[in-house]
């Protein structure tokens, strides 16, 4: 991703959103793009991906770049291009050029950037590089306190719903991490490694010129929740979760995870919990609307699910109780989902200030501990719902579990599930006035539906 200018006025895009900012922070603020990692030599480099809030207001993902928003206007600070730049990586547009896309009111070598920090807020950086570059041109630490923190307070503001623009971008990924994810379902009975749906998924993504939003999960061990290994063979009776999302070249993100059966049939046993978690998911995604507290999507995706397992025999008790005890974490042991923009976990650079609403603070009890988003929902916002079903050995087999829960799973019976390891159902839910807009509608979800794509 260099410019989009592809039918769109990035400039007029780039300026409202500088004079919302405008609007609720007075100071002037700077934002670094950052810098890409080199392995293990320089000029082999990780692949680059500005600051998701740099690209939020400069709209163009190039390295080392930093922008200067004050009173709405946005001056342009760029590196000099080295003699051999453009023998190794082509022309570069002129900076004037480059200024008018982003509608820059000026353009700056970067070595000036000393000369313009003056009461400037910022955002500090996670890769190490260019926090010491923030560090040292700023002559101060950054903390979130004081004007950087009311920077952060701001620009949380504007990010948590989307815009036209970034809605229009995050209708793209989610289409092409759709069409993924049928390739993915379609091609799993004739492929024999993880590695290869893996590949065939990606393909898809990389062929529409995008990225993937994070390190794609394709896995036959669906209880690891964030499996990054792709070496395991399909066997029959196996199932895949497959957790993957495009990213667009202006950086939007997609989340989607849907499980299926290696074989192309679910068994029994891997239906019966399928369906919970379905339930679980529809119900969630049927009761987003504005207003509705995030936090009761996930008690209820939480109730749904134990009330399930209530009646398969592998949880015992009245549901509401269940849930309360957190028994229903041991199977469901992560959050019901989160903030979707430019990051897949939006702005968690910025620890829980997105994702909980002022003067709540993440619980620490066993079934709330991982919960990202809490706040009321509002119209604009994007979230995931993702409910799952996991069996994962740390927690069943926790001498402590055992103990608090020893009455209310019936062990013998969970045995007989053996075979469901872990299911997920994720998509990408936009918060309308009306209610709710599944971003990916054409993903089926219903266990028969995906039998069918099987074929
Ligand atoms: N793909 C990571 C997540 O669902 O949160
Ligand atoms: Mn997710
Ligand atoms: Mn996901």
């Amino acid at each position: 991703m260099q410019i989009l200018t592809e039918n769109i006025d990035l400039a007029s895009i780039l300026k409202k959103r500088r004079q919302k900012l405008a609007e609720l922070f007075e100071y002037p603020v700077l934002l670094w793009s950052g810098i890409a990692p080199s392995r293990n030599f320089p000029a082999n480099r990780y692949p680059f991906r500005a600051s998701s809030h740099f690209l939020y207001f400069a709209g163009f993902n190039l390295e080392n770049r930093v922008v200067q928003l004050e009173n709405g206007d946005l001056t342009l600070f760029i590196p000099e291009a080295s003699p051999d730049s453009a023998l190794w990586h082509g022309e570069s547009p002129s900076p004037q050029a480059f200024g008018r896309q982003i509608g820059a009111k000026a353009v700056y070598p970067l070595t000036e950037l000393a000369h313009h920090t003056a009461n400037a807020a910022t955002i500090a950086m996670q890769d190490v590089s260019t926090y010491q570059q923030q560090l040292e041109v700023l002559e101060r630490q950054i903390l979130p306190e004081a004007i950087d923190l009311e920077l952060m307070k701001a620009i949380v503001r504007l990010r948590l719903t989307q815009d036209d623009f970034a809605l229009q971008e995050m209708r793209k990924a989610a289409k092409v991490a759709t069409k993924a994810h049928l390739q993915g379902i379609k091609k799993t009975k004739n492929a024999k490694t993880e590695a290869e749906i893996r590949g065939i998924m990606e393909s898809v993504i990389i062929g529409h010129n995008m990225t993937c939003s994070y390190n794609s999960i394709v896995t036959v061990q669906g209880e690891v929740l964030h499996n990054e290994n792709y070496h395991h063979s399909l066997k029959m009776g196996d199932l895949l979760l497959a957790d993957v999302g495009a990213e667009t070249e202006m950086g939007y993100a997609s989340d989607i995870t849907r499980t299926w059966p290696v074989s192309g049939k679910f068994t029994t046993t891997q239906r019966d919990i399928y369906h919970i978690v379905l339930a679980a998911h529809d119900a969630c995604i049927a009761n987003v609307a504005p207003s509705v507290e995030y936090e009761e999507i996930h008690r209820m995706g939480c109730l749904i699910l134990a009330e399930g397992l209530v009646d398969l025999g592998i949880l015992r008790g009245n549901p509401e109780t269940l849930v309360k005890i957190d028994a229903h974490a041991l199977f469901f042991p992560h959050g019901i989902g989160h903030l979707l923009g430019l990051d897949v976990h939006d702005m968690e650079d910025l620890g829980d200030l997105a994702g909980y609403e002022a003067g709540r603070e993440r619980s620490d009890r066993f079934g709330l501990k991982y919960l990202r988003l809490n706040r009321p929902l509002r119209s604009g916002m994007v979230v995931t719902i993702e409910p799952g079903f996991y069996q994962v050995p740390a927690l069943l087999n926790h001498v402590n579990f055992r103990e608090k829960y020893k009455k209310v799973v019936n062990w013998e019976k969970l045995e007989q599930f053996a075979d469901v390891r872990g299911i997920r159902i994720e998509d990408d839910i936009l918060v309308t006035d009306k209610g709710a807009e599944i971003l990916s509608p054409n993903l089926p979800s219903q266990a028969t539906e995906i039998e069918n794509l099987m074929g």
